[in-house]
């Protein structure tokens, strides 16, 4: 068979298209797309939580009341937690897989919940806000690998992106489950404690399913890893995918029997894949998705609504709008592709945060407020209508499919931290900034980054839709290489070791 013939490149699927898979023909594909997702579920749920909780956690403990440092402190503990989880989770997915990887999250998750709905004291509390970010940060790089390694590559975008889905779906439960335990005692307590269910669900339906074969071939399991295999495919296709995971994981895996941090900066394949796939996960944040996740209440009373419920309502409304945003972006993954998609999304970001800034602009110089503040809900809205389906899922699936096997939970750990850690600045900024220079400013500022975002993906994001992981593994040679690549790049491995 020729590399031209391989399963995934586009001659392939195009000589075999009954071979092709659409997204609902494998259940298995789905059943554990839809499990693995538990993991973007608890992300979502435990990050979008908290600032309903907040305002009854302040009623019970007046020194959480008195102090905006513990308030703080409660609601980015969790921040802090998942970029230490992403770094660590990115090592524990190589070194011991990704079923692993998931089972510890759960456990951490639930441990967390716990502590934190017993809470005696805030100091508990923040300890457990801590623990479930932990879990946060694992689960956020544990899904989208183990997702990608056992998707089709027609269909992989669409099936990571469901990840983002349940990322979506579970803060928009997190305000539901808000609402619904105002009225019961304990509130804050059964809205903290609530994540433990899924964390349960997740940890005991994970028992059942396999590890990554991608990643039990790399470990010399070969028997193992075709029995996946032979549940993902039909023959002839089975027998297809393994030759070609012969053929190319075997070199890799004997090339690469330890990997180290360090090789991610000096081989330069990997290196420039880094560069792409942690500069899109450090736009996603600072182009300001989650000023508006975190903050839509207030930013709405900024434009001069002051009643609470309307608040709270178009809040909930903006993250409704995020989950079935994002299920456009499922479909549109694999047929568009990452490339386009990221560059529409931009765009109309940029033109949203445009009329963020001319509203609050204008409202600020005008006398009459109301029509600019309507104005505002339009920038909101249309900001989230074009981030969704795009600078949502594409970070997360190009993270989950550019680098190689060996380097895959390691790379993707890291870029995930590099989220993790934007989304800790601009949420802990985002209020002080617009407090010094002016919320539209603030936006206008948000604009400028999106511009330089959106020059960022022409120039450093290739077209990954519907490749192999073998077919992005040799962009990035080529990139760093040029033809010739492979000789230029064992040599490479040769002078390292
Ligand atoms: C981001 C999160 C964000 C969410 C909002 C995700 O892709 O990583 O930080 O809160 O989208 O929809």
């Amino acid at each position: 068979m020729t590399i031209d013939s391989l399963p995934g490149s586009s001659g392939y699927l195009d000589m075999y298209p009954e071979r092709k898979m659409r997204y609902f023909k494998n259940p298995f594909v789905v059943g554990v797309t839809v499990v693995a997702g538990i993991g973007g579920l608890l992300f979502g749920y435990d990050t979008g939580v908290i600032s309903g909780a907040l305002l009854y956690i302040k009623d019970d403990f007046e020194a959480v009341n008195q102090s905006s440092f513990l308030q703080e402190t409660i609601v980015s503990m969790a921040l802090v937690g998942a970029i230490i989880g992403a770094a660590a989770g990115g090592w524990i997915n190589d070194a011991y897989g990704r079923k692993k990887a998931t089972l510890l999250a759960d456990i951490i998750f639930a441990l967390g919940s716990v502590v934190m709905a017993a809470a005696p004291d805030p100091y508990v509390l923040i300890l457990g806000r801590l623990l479930v970010g932990l879990g946060v940060g694992v689960a956020s790089v544990t899904a989208p690998v183990y997702i990608a390694e056992v998707s089709p590559s027609e269909i992989r975008g669409g099936l990571v992106s469901t990840n983002v889905l349940m990322i979506t779906g579970g803060q928009f439960l997190s305000y539901l489950v808000n609402l619904a335990f105002t009225e019961v005692p304990g509130t804050w307590r059964w809205m903290l404690g609530a994540a433990s269910v899924p964390a349960v669900i997740q940890f005991s339906l994970m028992l059942f399913l396999p590890e990554s074969p991608r990643w039990l071939f790399i470990k010399d399991k070969k028997d193992e890893a075709v029995s996946v295999l032979s549940k993902i495919y039909d023959f002839p296709r089975l027998e297809d995918e393994i030759d070609y995971l012969n053929s190319q994981l075997e070199e890799e895996r004997q090339k690469k029997k330890d990997v180290s941090y360090w090789d991610v900066f000096k081989t330069k394949e990997i290196r420039l894949a880094f560069i792409a796939g942690a500069g899109l996960q450090a736009f996603q944040q600072f182009t300001g998705i989650n000023t508006v996740m975190y903050y839509s209440p207030t930013i709405v009373q900024m434009a001069g609504f002051k009643s609470n419920q309307l608040a709270l309502l178009l809040s909930l409304i903006v993250a409704g709008m995020n989950a079935v945003g994002t299920i456009l972006g499922i479909y549109l993954i694999d047929k568009a592709g990452r490339k386009k998609l990221a560059l529409s999304s931009l765009a109309g970001v940029i033109v949203s945060l445009l009329i963020l800034w001319g509203s609050f602009f204008a409202e600020s110089s005008s006398s009459t407020s109301g029509l600019y503040g309507w104005l505002a809900v339009i920038g909101l809205m249309l900001y989230i209508a074009f981030f969704a389906p795009g600078m949502g899922p594409v970070p997360w699936t190009v993270n989950s499919e550019i680098y190689p096997e060996a380097y895959r939970g390691i790379c993707g750990g890291m870029s995930a931290t590099v989220n993790w850690v934007s989304n800790l600045i601009v949420a802990q900024t985002f209020l002080s900034v617009a407090e010094a220079v002016g919320t539209g400013t603030t936006f206008l500022i948000l604009a400028g980054i999106a511009v330089i975002a959106f020059a960022f993906v022409v120039a450093f994001l290739p077209e990954t839709k519907g490749l192999t992981f073998e077919e992005v593994e040799s962009i990035w040679k080529e990139k760093a290489w040029g033809n010739g690549s492979n000789t230029q790049s064992l040599l490479e491995s040769g002078n390292e070791s």
